[in-house]
This record gives C-alpha cells, sequence and structure tokens, in this order.
C-alpha cells in the first residue's frame, strides 16, 4: 500500500497535535478523583427508607401468602426497624412531625399482624396485611402525597429468593 507523503506527514501531525493538547490537561483532572469537600455524613432520604419498606411490605405479603411464618415475621420486623430508622434520621418532613406520626398510624396494624402471624392464620394475615397497606396510603394522603397509593403486590419483587419452605 502506498501513501502520498504529504498525507501521511499531515496525519502524523494531527496525531501530535492531539496528543499534546491532552498532555497539557493537568494530570488531577485526568485520572485522580478529587477528595470529599463536605465534612457532612450521608444520611438516606424519607423516600429511601420508603423505597426499603416497599420492598418488606412485598416480601411481608408471598411470606405470609406461603405461611413461612418465620420469614413473614422477619420482615415485619424489618419493616418495624426502617420505620424506627426513619424517624430518627428525618423526624420532620417539609415541617410535617414524621417520627411523631409514624407510631400512632402503623401500631395497631403492626400488631394485627403479629397476632396473626403467631396464630399462622392467613384469613387474619390477609385482613391486617390491607390495614396496614391502608395506613400507609392514610400517611401518604396527610402529607400532601396521597398519589401514592399501596396495595396488594401480584407479583413477588424478586424472584432469587424463595419464599415458600421445603417440607
Ligand atoms: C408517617 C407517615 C408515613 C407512613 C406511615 C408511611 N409512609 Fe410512605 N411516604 C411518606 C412520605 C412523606 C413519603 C414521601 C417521601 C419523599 O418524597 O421523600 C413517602 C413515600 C413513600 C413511597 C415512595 C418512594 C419511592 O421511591 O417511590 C413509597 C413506595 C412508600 N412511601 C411506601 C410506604 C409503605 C409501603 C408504607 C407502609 C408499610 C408507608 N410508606 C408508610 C410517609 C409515610
Amino acid at each position: 500500500m502506498k501513501f502520498a507523503v504529504p498525507t501521511l506527514v499531515a496525519t502524523i501531525f494531527a496525531i501530535i497535535l492531539a496528543t499534546n493538547s491532552f498532555a497539557d490537561v493537568p494530570q488531577t483532572e485526568r485520572t485522580q478523583a478529587q477528595p470529599s469537600t463536605t465534612n457532612e455524613a450521608y444520611t438516606p432520604g424519607l423516600g429511601d427508607f420508603m423505597g426499603q419498606i416497599q420492598m418488606r411490605h412485598a416480601k411481608l405479603w408471598f411470606a405470609g401468602k406461603s405461611k413461612n411464618w418465620q420469614l413473614t415475621a422477619y420482615e415485619l420486623d424489618e419493616i418495624k426497624e426502617a420505620f424506627v430508622d426513619a424517624a430518627k434520621y428525618q423526624p420532620n418532613f417539609k415541617g410535617k412531625p414524621i417520627a411523631e406520626m409514624i407510631g400512632p398510624i402503623t401500631a395497631q396494624p403492626i400488631a394485627q399482624l403479629e397476632k396473626a402471624i403467631d396464630a399462622k392464620d392467613t384469613v387474619q394475615f390477609e385482613k391486617a396485611f390491607d390495614t396496614l397497606s391502608h395506613a400507609c396510603t392514610s400517611c401518604h394522603q396527610d402529607n400532601g402525597y396521597g398519589f401514592i397509593v399501596i396495595q396488594r403486590p401480584s407479583l413477588p419483587p424478586l424472584t432469587n429468593q424463595r419464599f415458600t419452605l421445603k417440607r
């Protein structure tokens, strides 16, 4: 293959130019991450806690429907813990006392769920689950988020976890 000499020279010149323009960028800007300028620890937002709670709420349903009562109790405990954390880290949300609202809104449905789980009673579990979902939605309504409506899930949120126990 033959190249016309002027074309070859022009190409080489272009390559040198391009390489030099990279060399002008200071080393730190190209490869090194800048150290963080903030000393504040990361605090999850209320919506982050809610996303976790939503996942557990869905798992709670499939665990209960599968009569895997240990898992059902576990998921309910995780929901309770997430509410405690939400109250601790986001006690006030847009002027609303979230920490003070959680207890009165969720205590009764959670107690109902605990009773149903202890009794291994699927019918009571379903009722209590719906009561909890309504409680979730009612708090959303109280906070101007009435468009976030919680209901029974129709499909498991993840397929890499089996809800039924082998007998
Ligand atoms: C004490 C009040 C309160 C209770 C109780 C509550 N929520 Fe929320 N939830 C909120 C508020 C306020 C937001 C909006 C948060 C934001 O935008 O940062 C929210 C947002 C959400 C979202 C939207 C998050 C997203 O990323 O899409 C979901 C889903 C959700 N909640 C699920 C639930 C479920 C499930 C329950 C019940 C098990 C529940 N919430 C109980 C106040 C509540």
